[in-house]
């Protein structure tokens, strides 16, 4: 998948696949997510999904406020975004290219390869209230705004 700059799902922040900084020679490939350069959110989280078995789900929320970028560091696995009006997916599998994901914006993970791990760097703390995690919650929220 070539990461592109294209506006997809989310209107206020465009959820987009980022090419990250990457530095390769010999001895292997580097990749940097530097808030100011490669992102705007200053990075308050991070933490990484690992060892999913083989059909699962991961995600199957939206937040309120935060935002996250999601790479592949190791392995593959499908986005399913949906903003209450627009739908896109995108498959993440190159361990330089990361995907924004503003606020107010579905996402389900799905389709892990084996030992893939999914890596997030996220805008906030850790907040439950910040979800949202129930489905038809977020649509009749989001379905309707402005
Ligand atoms: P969950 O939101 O279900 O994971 P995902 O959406 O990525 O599939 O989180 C699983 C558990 O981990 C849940 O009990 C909340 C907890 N958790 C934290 O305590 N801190 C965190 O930063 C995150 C992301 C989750």
């Amino acid at each position: 998948m070539q990461p592109t700059k294209e506006a997809v799902v989310g209107r206020h922040n465009p959820c987009r696949l980022i090419q990250l900084t990457e530095f390769a020679d010999p001895r292997g490939r580097l990749a940097v997510v530097q808030t100011g350069q490669d992102i705007d959110f200053p990075i308050k989280r991070v933490y990484y999904l690992y060892d999913m078995p083989s059909g699962t789900l991961r995600g199957a929320h939206a937040h309120r406020n935060l935002e996250q970028l999601i790479v592949a560091v190791h392995g593959g696995f499908d986005v399913c975004l949906d903003d209450g009006r627009n739908k896109a997916g995108f498959r993440l599998d190159d361990p330089s290219v990361g995907l924004y994901i503003g606020p107010m914006v579905w996402r389900d993970l799905v389709n892990f390869s084996a030992g893939a791990v999914c890596l997030v760097l996220a805008s906030l703390p850790y907040d439950e209230g910040d979800y949202y995690r129930d489905y038809t919650d977020f649509i009749g929220v989001a379905g309707s705004a402005a």
